[in-house]
């Protein structure tokens, strides 16, 4: 995948309706991550990126986002599911995530956990959540 289809999807579902643009130095820091596409045919319909922390055992996903036409189809958990097999076996023992409030009820579908208060991020409630591979 190149990065400006990464770049695309995101930008359309979860920058455009907060009126935001990718900074160059958020991208910078992406090269580094796993990107995960779901497609259909050629068109990527979801996306997440995992990203590596300090702490070998922990793995951040972000930036989860499935086309606005895809959503509630099922592409959201294949995605997560996907990413957690991926996950495992690139040893990682915990998936961390912020929360945009309204997504919430889907990392509750997918055994996620809340822990901690809700904080505010890109000016919007998050709250931050986690499961145990
Ligand atoms: C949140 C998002 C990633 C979920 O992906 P999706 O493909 O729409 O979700 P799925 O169809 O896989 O949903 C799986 C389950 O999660 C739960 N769920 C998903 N969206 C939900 C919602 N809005 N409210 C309540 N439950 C929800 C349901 O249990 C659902 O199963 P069901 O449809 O059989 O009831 C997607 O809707 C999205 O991109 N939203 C906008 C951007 C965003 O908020 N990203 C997350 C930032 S943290």
């Amino acid at each position: 995948m190149e990065q400006v289809e990464s770049i695309a999807i995101r930008y359309k579902v979860l920058r455009e309706p907060l009126g935001l643009q990718f900074d160059e130095n958020d991208l910078a820091k992406e090269y580094q991550d796993f990107h995960i596409a779901a497609y259909s045919n050629s068109e990527i319909v979801g996306i997440l990126l995992l990203k590596p922390t300090k702490n070998p055992d922990i793995i951040k996903m972000r930036q989860v986002a499935v086309a606005n036409d895809w959503q509630r189809k099922g592409v959201g958990r294949d995605l997560v599911l996907f990413s957690e097999k991926f996950a495992i076996k690139k040893s990682f023992k915990k998936i961390e995530l912020n929360a945009r409030e309204t997504a919430i009820p889907f990392y509750l579908s997918l055994d996620y956990t809340i822990i901690g208060d809700l904080f505010y991020e890109v000016d919007i409630p998050h709250k931050k959540m986690v499961k145990i591979l």
